[in-house]
C-alpha cells in the first residue's frame, strides 16, 4: 500500500503500534518513495528493528529478516544448493544419466532471505538487522544487491528483482560501515525519544498502564540517561520496566520498588550500583513531582 504523504504513513505506523518522530517518518517515507535502502543507526533499544517491522505492517508488505552475525556467509544469507536432494535425484536416476544443468535447477535451490526478497512477487520489507556484526566481506557483497537489486548465481545466471524490496539496514555502530555502503543508502540516526513521545510509546505498548505510572517511569528513565552510565536505557527498557511495575500492581513509583525492579532498566552491575548510590530517593521524588 502506498501512502501519499508523510502524515499518512505516520498514521499507518501508529496504527501498527509504532510512534516515529518527524525525522524518522520522513526517512521511512523517502525510503518507500525513492525505493532506496535506509540505514538506521542508534543506540540499543531505540526502536531500529521495530521500525522495519512496523513499516511492513503499515504497508501490508511481507517482512523478510536477515539477522547478521560474525561469519555470516552467502550460504546463509542468499542461497545454498540442496545437496541431499541432488544426491537423491542422482540415485533415483541411477539407470539413466543426469546432466549437470538438471542438477543445478531451481528446484534444488534453498532460498535464504536475500534471494527470497529479490524473487518475491509481492511487496517485501527486507530487514538486514545489525549489519555492523557481519564481516567486511559480507558488507562488500551486499553492495551489488543494494545498488542493482540483483543476485548472480554462477550455475543459473543473474536474477533481477521483479519489484524492488524496501530495504532497512540497522546498525548499533559497534564498527563504522564502509562509505561505499553508506553511499547507497539513505541514513537516519534514531535518538532517544522526547519525554512526551516516550510516555505515548509506553501507553501504547503497555495496555492498561496507569497514566501516572507511565509518566513517572518515562521521566525517571529520561533522568537516568543524564547520568554517566555504561549503557543508558532505551525505550525497550522503559517499556519492560513499566510492564514489570504494572504487573506488581503499582500505580506510582516508590523508592523501595524502584530499587528492587531496577534490573529491568539497568543491565550492568556498575550502572546499578551507581544509581543506587546516588540519591535514589531524590531521583524518585523528582520523577514523581515532574520537575
Ligand atoms: N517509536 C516507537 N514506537 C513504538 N514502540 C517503540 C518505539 N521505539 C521503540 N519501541 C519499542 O521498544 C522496543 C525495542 O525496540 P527495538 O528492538 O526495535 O530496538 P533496537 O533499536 O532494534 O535495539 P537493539 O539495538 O538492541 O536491537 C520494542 O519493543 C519496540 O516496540
Ligand atoms: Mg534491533
Amino acid at each position: 500500500m502506498q501512502h501519499a504523504t508523510i502524515e499518512e504513513l505516520r498514521g499507518a505506523l501508529e496504527r501498527a503500534s509504532y510512534l516515529p518522530d518527524e525525522g524518522l517518518a520522513t526517512a521511512l517515507f523517502l525510503a518507500l518513495r525513492l525505493e532506496k535502502p535506509l540505514l538506521l543507526e542508534g543506540e540499543a533499544g531505540v526502536g531500529k528493528t521495530e521500525a522495519a517491522k512496523a513499516l511492513a505492517r503499515a504497508t501490508g508488505a511481507r517482512l523478510i529478516r536477515l539477522q547478521c552475525y560474525e561469519g555470516l556467509d552467502v550460504a546463509h544469507a542468499v542461497y545454498e544448493w540442496n545437496y541431499a536432494r541432488q544426491l537423491l535425484h542422482i540415485r533415483a536416476a541411477q539407470e539413466g544419466t543426469v546432466d549437470e544443468a538438471e542438477l543445478f535447477g531451481r528446484e534444488f535451490l534453498i532460498r535464504r532471505p536475500l534471494l527470497e526478497a529479490i524473487e518475491s512477487e509481492l511487496p517485501v520489507v527486507l530487514l538486514i538487522d545489525e549489519i555492523d556484526r557481519a564481516d567486511d566481506e559480507f558488507e562488500a557483497f551486499l553492495l551489488e544487491i543494494l545498488s542493482d537489486f540483483q543476485i548472480t548465481i554462477p550455475e543459473l545466471g543473474t536474477i533481477s528483482a521483479r519489484r524492488r524490496p524496501i530495504v532497512i539496514l540497522t546498525s548499533n555502530r559497534t564498527r563504522e560501515l564502509h562509505d561505499a555502503l553508506k553511499r547507497r543508502c539513505l541514513f537516519h540516526w534514531i535518538g532517544h525519544p522526547t519525554l512526551e513521545r516516550e510516555i505515548e510509546i509506553v501507553k501504547l505498548r503497555v495496555p492498561d498502564v496507569p497514566a501516572r505510572l507511565a509518566e513517572q517511569a518515562a521521566r525517571f528513565v529520561e533522568r537516568l540517561r543524564t547520568i554517566d552510565l555504561a549503557k543508558p536505557p532505551g525505550v525497550a527498557e522503559t517499556i519492560d520496566w513499566t510492564q514489570a511495575l504494572a504487573a506488581l500492581g503499582q500505580r506510582e513509583l516508590d523508592a523501595g520498588l524502584v530499587e528492587s525492579t531496577l534490573g529491568s532498566v539497568l543491565k550492568y552491575h556498575e550502572d546499578f550500583q551507581l544509581v543506587r548510590d546516588s540519591d535514589l530517593v531524590a531521583l524518585v521524588a523528582e520523577a514523581r513531582s515532574g520537575r
